[in-house]
């Protein structure tokens, strides 16, 4: 699929610091916690997420927010990890927001052995749930949006995905074993995630500065997936400045 304009425009958010948009980002959160009750929402790993992670963290001690209520939605994870695998995206999600935040009520990815039945029922549950008020994003430098890599279809639904040799390559630095990469992951598909109501998307450094204007500036097509984002009513990319140095517009 390849349009060459937009829908929507996202409303982009530009700061001089990652410190600055990861501050801009917990505001969004904080403001959704604020305005309703059992928010539904999906959080990501990823380096880009350090900093919004630390500031909500910070926030929970310093400033008494809670997120308690949250219902935390599992947006990918690796094939074949439990709850014994330090590299699973559970895990370091525990470690920096659900165990320090006391975020227990996630919604996980059946991702030990996934099955068209188990798939199917996470899906049903995100629906049960009422749907997503927050899909929280980052995005791969090539465009992928979870774990959709290019080409995935623009409807996919949650999903087993091969990961591309890129991806691979870029997950290697959090396993001990670098041979131990999973060559295959779960992931909420493209349709999935444009059901949410709002999406947050969040880039920093110079390496996202092409793919963001690719995605955000370039034609919309499944070869770039988070270019489809696009077709969104409600999207809110938040950068920083040198991830944002070759958007024109
Ligand atoms: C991870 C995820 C990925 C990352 C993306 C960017 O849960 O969904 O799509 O958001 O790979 O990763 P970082 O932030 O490490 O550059």
């Amino acid at each position: 699929m390849i349009t060459t304009s937009s829908r929507y425009a996202p409303t982009r958010r530009v700061f001089d610091t990652p410190a600055a948009a990861a501050v801009a980002a917990a505001d969004v959160v904080t403001k959704l916690v604020a305005e309703r009750d059992q928010p539904v929402i999906t959080f990501p790993t990823g380096s880009t997420m350090e900093g919004l992670y630390a500031e909500l963290r910070r926030r929970v001690t310093e400033e008494k927010l809670e997120l308690d209520q949250v219902r935390g939605i599992q947006l990918d994870e690796y094939v074949g990890v439990d709850d014994e695998t330090p590299e699973s995206f559970r895990a370091w999600l525990s470690d920096r927001l659900l165990r320090p935040a006391g975020l227990d009520r996630f919604l996980r990815l059946p991702s030990l052995a996934p099955t068209p039945e188990s798939l199917g029922s996470y899906e049903a549950s995100l629906a049960a749930l009422g749907g997503v008020d927050l899909a929280i994003l980052g995005i791969g430098g090539n465009g992928h949006i979870a774990f959709n890599e290019p080409g995935s279809p623009a409807d996919s639904r949650t999903r087993v995905v091969q990961l591309n040799a890129r991806t691979q390559e870029a997950n290697r630095r959090y396993w001990g074993d670098p041979t131990a990469v999973p060559s295959e992951a779960v992931s909420q598909g493209i349709g999935t995630i444009m059901e949410a109501r709002a999406i947050l998307l969040i880039a920093t450094g110079p390496a996202k500065a092409g793919i963001l204007a690719d995605a955000f500036e370039g034609p919309i097509t499944t070869e770039v997936p988070a270019s489809i984002l696009r077709g969104h009513p409600n999207v809110t990319v938040i950068t920083d400045t040198d991830a944002a140095a070759k958007l024109r517009g």
